[in-house]
This record gives C-alpha cells, sequence and structure tokens, in this order.
C-alpha cells in the first residue's frame, strides 16, 4: 500500500501531512510512501530528507494520485475552499483520503468527494476518547495555533508583557484575558503567563476553571458558566442568543481593563458565538489588541474580517487565518504524528484493513461506496438517513 503526500494547495498552507522522520515508522508496517515533489519545502523538510527515510519522490501530483492508494492531506477538499474541487478527477474509486476536510462547515465538498468513489476519513469527526488522543490533530493544531496567537499579539501590542523593575522605572505587566479554555485558549493562557502577562480567562464550561488556574491564570466568575454548557464529548454547546447578551454585558468590564483579548470560543459545526461587539470595542482602551481565532468560523468580535487586520477607536482587531501554518516545521511534526497514528488503525501488514467496527474509523467515516455515509452529513445535505 502506497501513501500519496500531496503538496498543500491551499493559498495559506506551509504544513506537509507527512514528515521525513515518520516514513520509517510506516514503512514498519509495510507502507510506502510518495512525496509529491517539494511538498515538505515550505515547512523545512526538503525532498531529500524523505528519500534519506525511504520515500520516493512523485514525477507530478497526477502520477502521485494514481499510484496512491491512500492520500493524506492537511487543508483538503472541505477544508481548501479556493482549489476545494482542484484535485477532484484525480481521485480513483476505493481510494482513501484522509486529513482535515472541515465536513461540518462544507457538507456539499463532501458529497462532491463521495462521487469519486473515494472512501474519505475526516479528522475533525474524531471521537475525544482516550485510544484517540494520538490522532488528534484539531487539538495539536490547535495547540499551536494558541501559543502563535499570544506571540502575535504581543507583537502588536505597544506594551510589553511582563512587570520589570528598573532604574528607569517600574513597567506595569500586561493584562491578557483568554474567551474560551479549550486546546487554543489553554495554550494561550499558558504563554502569555510564561511571558510574564497577568492572565484572566473565562469558559461557559465550569469544568475548565481548575485548568485555568492550574496555569497560573484567574478564571472570571460570570454566573453564567452551566455544566449544560458542555456536551458529553467535552465540547461547548451552542447558547440561546438571550445567554450571549448576558455574557457580552458581563465581560464588558473585563475587555475594558484588558490589553490583549485572545478570542476562541467554538461550538463544533456551528457558527463562532459573537461574544464582542462594536460599543465592547470602543470601551477597550487605544492600543489593545484582539486576537479572533475563531475568525475562520465567523469570528467571535463582530468587527472581525477574516485574513485582515481591522482597527477601530485605536484597538486592533485581529482575524488570523490558518495560524498552524505559520508554525509549519513543528506543526507538520504534530501532524504528521496524528496522520502516522491513524494510518495504524486504516492498515495491517501493509494491507488496507477496513474496520468499520472501530469507533474511531466509524466516526470519521465521511464518504464510502460513492454515498455520504456519516449521519450527521447526510442530514444537513438532507439526505435519508440510511445511504442504500
Ligand atoms: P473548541 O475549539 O470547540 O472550543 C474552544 C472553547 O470555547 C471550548 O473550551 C468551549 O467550551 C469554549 N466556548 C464555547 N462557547 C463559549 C462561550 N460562549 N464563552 C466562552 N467560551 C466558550 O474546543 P476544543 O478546544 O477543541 O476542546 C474543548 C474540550 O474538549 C477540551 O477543553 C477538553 O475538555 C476536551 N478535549 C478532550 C480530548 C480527549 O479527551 N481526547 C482532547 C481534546 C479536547
Amino acid at each position: 500500500m502506497i501513501v500519496g503526500v500531496p503538496a498543500g494547495s491551499h493559498p495559506h498552507e506551509r504544513r506537509v501531512a507527512l514528515v521525513p522522520a515518520v516514513v520509517p515508522v510506516l514503512s514498519k508496517n509495510g507502507l510506502k510512501v510518495l512525496v509529491e515533489h517539494g511538498a515538505g519545502e515550505k515547512a523545512g523538510f526538503p525532498d531529500t530528507a524523505y528519500e534519506k527515510q525511504g520515500a520516493r519522490i512523485a514525477v507530478d501530483r497526477a502520477h502521485l494520485f494514481s499510484e496512491a492508494g491512500i492520500i493524506v492531506r492537511t487543508h483538503g477538499f472541505g477544508a481548501n475552499s479556493p482549489a476545494r474541487n482542484a484535485d477532484l478527477e484525480l481521485l480513483h474509486s476505493g481510494q482513501v483520503v484522509l486529513g482535515l476536510l472541515d465536513p461540518l462547515a462544507n457538507p456539499e465538498s463532501i458529497r462532491e468527494l463521495a462521487e469519486t468513489g473515494a472512501t474519505a476519513f475526516a479528522l475533525e469527526l474524531l471521537p475525544r476518547v482516550s485510544r484517540a488522543q494520538s490522532m488528534d490533530a484539531l487539538s495539536s493544531m490547535a495547540t499551536v495555533a494558541g501559543y502563535k496567537a499570544v506571540l502575535l499579539a504581543a507583537g502588536l501590542l505597544k506594551k510589553m508583557f511582563p512587570m520589570m523593575i528598573t532604574a528607569a522605572g517600574t513597567i506595569t505587566p500586561s493584562r491578557v484575558f483568554v474567551i474560551g479554555a479549550g486546546v487554543a485558549g489553554l495554550q494561550a493562557i499558558a504563554t502569555a503567563h510564561r511571558l510574564g502577562a497577568v492572565v484572566q480567562a473565562y469558559d461557559v464550561r465550569p469544568a475548565v476553571k481548575e485548568q485555568v488556574e492550574s496555569l497560573g491564570a484567574k478564571f472570571v466568575e460570570l454566573g453564567l458558566e452551566t455544566t449544560e454548557a458542555e456536551t458529553t464529548g467535552g465540547y461547548a454547546k451552542a447558547m440561546d442568543e438571550n445567554f450571549y447578551r448576558r455574557q457580552r454585558e458581563l465581560m464588558t468590564r473585563v475587555l475594558a481593563e484588558s490589553d490583549v483579548v485572545i478570542a476562541t470560543a467554538a461550538v463544533p459545526g456551528k457558527r463562532a458565538p459573537i461574544l464582542i461587539t462594536r460599543e465592547m470595542v470602543e470601551g477597550m482602551r487605544s492600543g489593545s489588541v484582539i486576537m479572533d481565532l475563531a475568525a475562520e468560523t465567523g469570528g467571535n468580535c463582530e468587527l472581525t474580517s477574516p485574513g485582515e487586520t481591522v482597527e477601530v477607536n485605536g484597538v486592533s482587531i485581529v482575524g488570523p487565518v490558518n495560524l498552524p501554518s505559520t508554525i509549519p516545521y513543528d506543526a507538520s511534526q504534530m501532524y504528521a504524528r496524528n496522520i502516522a497514528a491513524f494510518l495504524q488503525l486504516l492498515v495491517k501488514n501493509g494491507e488496507l484493513y477496513l474496520d468499520f467496527e472501530d469507533q474511531i474509523l466509524r466516526e470519521t467515516l465521511v464518504t464510502h461506496n460513492k454515498e455520504v455515509v456519516h449521519p450527521r452529513l447526510r442530514e444537513s445535505l438532507g439526505l435519508a438517513s440510511a445511504p442504500g
């Protein structure tokens, strides 16, 4: 079985789905790796590094797609809006596709993928069970994003993060407020704390209070957090507009005293909740920075524009897109380990082994036998509940 690694085709993509170090790991399981020429270049992995580990370099993209039984992607199909259909005609029936495919936001792209006859697995749908932790690409990429968001904010801020007592006087520390203490938020808290800022955080899920405090930050109690805001899978549930209105009112004061706001609040498969209004931004100090990590799903701030920095009343509102791709070397290493762990489930002794009784395969499977098979996607596409 050959695993094909195409170069990223998304304009912001610098990561690669497999790095040279995992090639020997896959070889042990009988897998051969075929890499598109230059696929790892932007992440710091030249073709020669893959060849040294036993991978082959494909003559071109068409050659790669025709030879490989499994295609591994970073931002593929649904997750790649500018070039979403570009590779569809290169896929062949029975070929396996694995990667971040953004199926919940782009179910139509999954229908197009199904028509090719490919069997596709979307990592966004991975169940959050301990056995799947080594494959959890959303968590590994959120870790990178949370870290980088703080660095970007620190670079834009006109102040320093740490307190400094110097002969030229005392510099007070910057105040950072993190909204949403999931994987990205917790990493943002840890990074801002390491840089010496005074950090506060808020999440609707009360379970995270302890995690926030263990990282040296203060959990802001708004009195709204409730165990009902959490799904059994550990994610936040969408709340009603009345809840979000109360939350905005209560957070206004915290925003006004913050130099940096890192917003990461998300509800899987839904538009990000609007938690920061124009009025709240106008109440912030000039020179403050809002880093809206939810920009790609609509933004937590109503002024956010994805991929741009907007300035309102001296407050910079940044809407970063694909932050993990800005640290491509480490992001690719983490992603590649997630992919390699998933491949161990898909392949036994070099042969494809699709055990749909396995919870991880069953829940991430989006297309098979020319059908969209995931119940949630079938529902959003208006298809009958069970594929024929
Ligand atoms: P996410 O990216 O979907 O959401 C980010 C954060 O936003 C979450 O903590 C969520 O509670 C919060 N949020 C949503 N609405 C909000 C609002 N109105 N105000 C403030 N915060 C709001 O979630 P992520 O980071 O992917 O994971 C969430 C949780 O899932 C983790 O903290 C953890 O408990 C669990 N998890 C479990 C894993 C496992 O068991 N294998 C692996 C990774 C995460």
